[in-house]
């Protein structure tokens, strides 16, 4: 029986497992890239700026993520809490995403407009001065750090060249914005670009509503 010689041949039912599984992920993933509501930016949604890009390093560098998610999952439990829940093209300018797994803290994908800049300076400094039970870890040298801008210019060419490959009707950085990008960030803290990446955050969707 063909079964029993499956069954017998731990090479040849590896294969066939491996078979049966790739077919399942590309019939699930290959639409992704042609459906409109995967690879459209959502309306009013825009690049991020010279300094929210630079801040958004920032969070990465500092492992932000590895706390807080940018993913509101369509419950009521997670609507009621953060606000609209997340749409496939509000994600469109993002490389990489910053869905992230783990809240020890709060989701952050609707943070953006929340707080003023200055409850998130006092924030990111010292998280206890604005919230006393947070378990959050204080920022401070963000303050302190001038922001390097020795490559913003070519961030903002590698993500045009990711944004034209990915995406359709999404704005790209013309040259002039890559060409000013270094005077306007100049004498800018990361703590300013960190801000201006979580001001930004969730946006489109919360001036909506
Ligand atoms: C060790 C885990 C941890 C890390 C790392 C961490 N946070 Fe938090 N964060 C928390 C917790 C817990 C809270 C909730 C208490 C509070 O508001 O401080 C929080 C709250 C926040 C809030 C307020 C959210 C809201 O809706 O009230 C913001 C904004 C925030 N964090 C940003 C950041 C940024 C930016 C970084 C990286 C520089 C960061 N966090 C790193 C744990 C963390």
């Amino acid at each position: 029986m063909s079964h029993e010689i499956v069954e017998k041949n731990v090479g040849l039912m590896a294969l066939i497992i491996l078979l049966v599984i790739s077919v399942g992920g590309l019939v699930e993933i290959v639409p992704l890239f042609f459906l409109k509501s995967t690879t459209e930016p959502v309306e009013g949604l825009k690049p991020y700026t010279a300094l929210q890009l630079e801040g958004r390093d920032i969070y990465i560098r500092e492992g932000c993520y590895l706390c807080h998610s940018q993913m509101i999952r369509p419950f009521r439990a997670e609507t009621e809490r953060y606000g609209h829940y997340s749409v496939a093209g509000e994600f469109v300018y993002d490389h990489p995403f910053q869905w992230g797994s783990k809240r020890t803290g709060p989701d952050l994908a609707r943070v953006g407009g929340r707080y003023s800049d200055d409850w998130h300076r006092v924030h990111l400094m010292n998280p206890r001065d604005v919230v006393p039970e947070s378990i959050m870890p204080g920022f401070p040298w963000l303050a302190d750090n001038k922001l390097d801008t020795s490559l913003t210019q070519k961030k903002m060419r590698v993500m045009n060249m990711l944004i034209s490959a990915t995406c359709n009707g999404c704005e790209t950085y013309t040259d002039k914005e890559i060409q000013d990008a270094p005077a306007e960030l100049k004498g800018k803290t990361e703590m300013d670009a960190l801000i201006a990446y979580l001001q930004g955050m969730g946006t489109s969707i919360t001036s909506r509503r």
